[in-house]
């Protein structure tokens, strides 16, 4: 795996935000790389820095008067932070793209299914036709495990379950075919076999199609079971950093350790 391509470089991330003269730091210091056909966790208590190092990376920090960023997000020889807009509307989506916890916050209501998978393809392919681009949804959507696509491609997302709206949501994800997806906090909102399954679901996608997945949680568990390396962020800063193994099985510092203690023990023995 080592030896794979490195497809993105983070170069010393900072983000801060100032309101009435103070000033919260959120990303400082950080410093990853992701290389092709990888999976990374990214673990750490809440308010930690995993959000918005993700979408950082994600090119999807807007610019905000109260907001400051530095560093480099380097992907495909261009700055996601600095880079002009076009570069990064070329990225977003396409080449980087996200899935967050709750689909139901991401899907459009008034939107039927197939068209929000369709999405990516309609502004970054609009050569490709109506016809086509309705094959690619329904090829997708099937891919990523839902049945009677058809069906689905005319509803609505308050039609489905929690589960098939974030199949959905990867599927509208995916069907660019990025080189990068990042998953922040997938399956939160799931039940747990649903969780196993999208864990499944994005273990498939990697070994098929090679992509990298930057997979935010707060289940260490799903992390050791999903992810090849795993880093480990506290207030901010990353503290640890290593393979899976190293991690779960040698954690050197004091925060993951307490991280890893505290993994409930019924979810570690149905794991082993
Ligand atoms: N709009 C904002 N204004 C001020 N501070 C913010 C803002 N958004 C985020 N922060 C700060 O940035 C830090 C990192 O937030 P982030 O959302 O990345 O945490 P996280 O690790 O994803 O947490 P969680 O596990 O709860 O999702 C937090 O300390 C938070 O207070
Ligand atoms: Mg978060």
């Amino acid at each position: 795996m080592s030896e794979e391509k490195v497809i993105l470089t983070v170069k010393d991330l900072h983000i801060e935000f100032h309101d009435h003269g103070q000033t919260e730091t959120a990303v400082e210091d950080v410093d990853l790389v992701l290389r092709r056909g990888e999976i990374v966790g990214i673990v750490g208590e809440s308010g930690s820095g995993k959000s918005m190092s993700a979408l950082a990376i994600a090119g999807l920090l807007r610019r905000r008067a109260m907001m400051t960023r530095s560093g480099e997000i380097l992907f495909e020889g261009n700055n996601l932070l600095t880079c002009d807009r076009a570069t990064l509307r070329g990225v977003q989506g396409k080449k980087i793209a996200m899935i967050f916890q709750e689909p139901m916050t991401s899907l459009n209501p008034v939107m039927r299914i197939g068209k929000q998978v369709g999405e990516i393809l309609k502004i970054h392919y609009p050569e490709i036709s109506k016809e086509e681009r309705k094959k690619q949804v329904l090829k997708t959507m099937s891919q990523v495990g839902l049945r009677d696509c058809e069906t689905l491609y005319r509803m609505y997302p308050h039609e489905l379950s929690g589960g098939m709206r974030q199949r959905i949501m990867i599927a509208a994800a995916m069907i660019g075919n990025p080189q990068i997806l990042i998953a922040d906090e997938p399956t939160t909102a799931l039940d747990i076999t649903t969780q196993a399954k999208i864990v499944k679901l994005l273990s498939k996608i990697n070994e098929v199609r090679h992509t990298a997945i930057l997979f935010i949680s707060h289940d260490l568990s799903l992390v050791s079971q999903l992810c090849h390396r795993v880093i480990v962020m506290q207030k901010g800063r990353i503290v640890e950093e290593g393979s899976a193994t190293e991690i779960f099985e040698h954690p050197k510092d004091a925060y993951t350790k307490e991280l890893i203690a505290a993994i409930p023990k019924v979810d570690l023995s149905e794991s082993a």
